[in-house]
């Protein structure tokens, strides 16, 4: 059986549409377009909901336009719409949402209220060729989201632990704040921190020995006081050794909570998924340190870590599967918990 379903994402900067052609269950992504914000908020160093919501008006209606034509499909081919309800900002969640809800009476067809959370979380089956086998361990990481889930199928989430403060997306986008770094500041601090020593600064990790939760608020306020005793803004080699070293208290901590998290579940199979997911030192060091312990690591393309429509429109398939449609009355979320 063969399913169009177009996938609608805006609870934050980015406004997405993607199309997804599924045939007896295998996946053709005829198109994914992203319109960043990125440019909008850069001045205020942070994203601005008004101004979010207010790009997100101007933006969807040509967004979905591109990706109708780039998939060449027409909307009267449309199956089903896929559209983020939440976790996010509000205003920016109700556009996408009105404008889902809308096209699906006006087309007469479905309609797939999604999780963001759960879409990061399916991003990974988009493309690979050995899906992730039931149970696996899910360590979502986005600038919102730090947390590690056990996953014995779709319906059966089970939160492990979480982030009791700053999430890892953001302790990667305030430390290049303190940096002078353009927002967002993982992507920056990633390429910065190819190019350094990450043993040159000392940084701590918070609650290493204890549980599964975690904790990056001291982290930023370690990255202060290093810049304090510096007494100037680091550059060039100095710049790059921060960049690694601050990187790599992160990457360590999510990985040794991850590892903790394999070993207590009994799990040989990890998800990692969210925008920090894309940074090439958590890619490569995870890779490494996985096959150690003989677990296999699934980790989505990069664009695919970071927000898009197209994880929107997978997570909408298998809800669909599962039988779970939306009606109208569907209502955005600003929080809501992954199942
Ligand atoms: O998933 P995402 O696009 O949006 C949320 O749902 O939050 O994640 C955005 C976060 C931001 O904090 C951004 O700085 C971070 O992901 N990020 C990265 C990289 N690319 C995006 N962090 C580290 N290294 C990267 N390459
Ligand atoms: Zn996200």
């Amino acid at each position: 059986m063969s399913k169009l379903i177009l996938g609608i994402e805006s609870s934050c900067d980015e406004t997405a549409a993607a199309v997804l052609s599924v045939e007896n269950g295998q996946f053709d992504l005829r198109s994914s377009i992203v319109s960043s914000q990125i440019k909008l908020h850069a001045r205020y160093g942070g994203v601005v909901p008004e101004i979010a919501s207010r790009a997100h008006l101007n933006n969807c209606i040509p967004v979905i336009d591109e990706a109708l034509r780039k998939a060449d499909v027409k909307s009267s081919e449309i199956d089903a719409i896929a559209v983020t309800m939440g976790p996010g900002l509000i205003g920016a969640l109700l556009v996408g949402l009105q404008v889902g809800k809308s096209l699906s009476y006006v087309w007469n067809c479905d309609l797939v209220g999604i999780n963001h959370l759960d879409g990061h979380l399916k991003a990974v089956f988009l493309e690979d060729d050995e899906p992730p086998q039931f149970p696996f361990i899910a360590l979502l990481v986005s600038g919102g989201h730090t947390s590690l889930y056990r996953v014995d199928s779709f319906s059966e989430i089970k939160l492990l632990g979480a982030t009791r403060d700053d999430a890892a997306g953001e302790a990667f986008d305030k430390g290049a704040k303190m940096l002078g770094l353009p927002y967002p500041g993982g992507i920056q601090i990633d390429n910065l921190a190819q190019k350094g020593d990450k043993k040159a600064f000392s940084f701590p990790r918070a609650m290493l020995h204890k549980g599964l939760d975690f904790s990056f608020s001291g982290l930023k306020t370690s990255c202060r006081n290093a810049l304090q005793k510096l007494n100037h803004q680091p550059k060039d080699q100095e710049l790059f050794d921060f960049c690694a070293s601050y990187q790599e208290a992160i990457v360590d901590v999510l990985w040794k909570k991850t590892a903790r998290a394999l070993k207590q579940e009994k799990c040989q199979q990890l998800v990692v998924a969210g925008g920090v997911a894309a940074n090439s030192r958590l890619r490569g060091a995870f890779q490494k340190w996985a096959e150690k312990i003989n677990v296999k690591v699934h980790l989505p393309s990069r664009q695919f870590c970071t927000d898009n429509a197209a994880m929107i429109a997978v997570a909408g398939y298998f809800q669909l599967e599962l039988g779970q449609k939306s009606n109208l009355e569907l209502n955005a979320k600003s929080r809501m918990p992954i199942v």
